[in-house]
């Protein structure tokens, strides 16, 4: 055994927050093996929980494990932790994404702040106010990508009305996709309760989750309900000028896909430590031309991962993760 390891409570405890990052329609595509004599601990994707129709590459799925990874890295810093990670580890199988061991003492690891926004970042799917974001909050999310070797662009009026037409366009391709409604509604109908047990099912999006139905407004917020009657909820008018950012990657392999992610979250932590309220969408991204159509019109140089959309709004629900036994093996 190395001399000096966390202990498997430690560990345990640090899986536990990476759980609590976003994924793709609350799936929670990751497992966790730790290996205490080694001080090894492994992210897998959990194949079990892919998308064919919707995320048939897997990018999206990346991008979840890339976001818990992230959590992962703050939990084990703020313990006072090194985690030195490596994505995609040479002769291992293709389905383990990093190694993680831990060093101590901790070089001071400015991430370690981030770590009380682990529990308080929320998908907000409510209309924000009209409040403008301050520019100097906005650069600092530029530079929290920036720090994980992502791009965070904030694009200007005409971008803004072109990504809500994409938007719009990608909810028509959803509506004609039989396939790909049927998928979603996997992750949304009934998930209150299973219906084998009549318990909470520990993933999915919960209908409270669903925020309210459009009455006016054009912010690109995600409607899982998918025209569905869903029974107490109500509508509203949502922003017409939202804030929107996109991240992006300079290449699109399964390497970029994870830091990706770990930008993603590192965003959305130092946004929500900032008092923002966040949301996400990946409709325009899950229909490869249309995604083609989100590349930077100037350079076309980037790859867009994730359309994130900013501002000020209510305190947003809890959604349900999966019990760590579940998740984490310790061998
Ligand atoms: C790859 C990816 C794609 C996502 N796409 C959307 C989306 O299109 N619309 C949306 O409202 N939320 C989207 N989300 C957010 C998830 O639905 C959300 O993280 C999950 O339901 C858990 O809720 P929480 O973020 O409040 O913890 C996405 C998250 C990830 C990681």
């Amino acid at each position: 055994m190395p001399a000096h390891t966390p202990d498997t409570t430690s560990v345990a405890s640090w899986v536990a927050d990476a759980t609590m990052a976003p994924s793709m329609h609350n799936a929670q595509p990751w497992l966790f093996h730790y290996a205490e004599a080694e001080n090894e601990l492994r992210l897998l994707m959990d194949a079990t929980r892919a998308m064919p129709r919707s995320d048939p590459s897997g990018r999206g799925l990346h991008l979840g494990c890339g976001t818990a990874l992230f959590n992962l890295r703050v939990a084990a810093a703020q313990a006072g932790w090194e985690p030195r990670v490596r994505l995609m580890p040479e002769a291992t199988g293709p389905e383990t994404l990093a190694m993680i061991t831990f060093v101590q003492p901790v070089e001071s690891d400015e991430v370690a702040e981030l770590y009380p926004a682990i529990r308080r970042r929320h998908t907000s799917r409510e209309p924000f106010s009209d409040e403008a974001v301050p520019p100097a909050l906005l650069d600092g999310l530029r530079g929290a990508a920036r720090a994980e070797g992502a791009r965070l662009d904030l694009p200007g009026d005409w971008q803004v009305e072109w990504i809500q037409q994409l938007v719009w366009d990608a909810e028509f391709e959803e509506g004609l996709s039989q396939a790909v409604r049927e998928e979603l509604a996997r992750w949304i109908s009934g998930t209150d309760d299973d219906p084998r047990t009549g318990a909470a099912r520990p993933e999915g999006i919960p209908l409270y989750a669903l925020g309210p139905r459009r009455y006016d407004g054009r912010a690109p917020v995600r409607d899982f309900a998918g025209g569905r009657y869903v029974e107490g909820r109500g509508s509203a008018v949502f922003e017409d000028a939202p804030c929107l950012a996109v991240l992006g990657t300079r290449e699109d392999e399964r390497k970029d896909w994870l830091r990706a992610g770990q930008a993603m979250e590192r965003v959305l932590l130092q946004a929500t430590q900032d008092g923002l309220s966040t949301s996400l969408n990946s409709q325009v991204l899950e229909w490869p031309e249309l995604r083609r159509a989100l590349r930077d019109p100037v350079s076309g140089a980037e790859y867009p991962q994730m359309l994130i959309r900013l501002g000020y709004g209510p305190e947003a629900p809890d959604t349900p993760r999966r019990p760590l036994s579940e998740v984490l093996v310790i061998i």
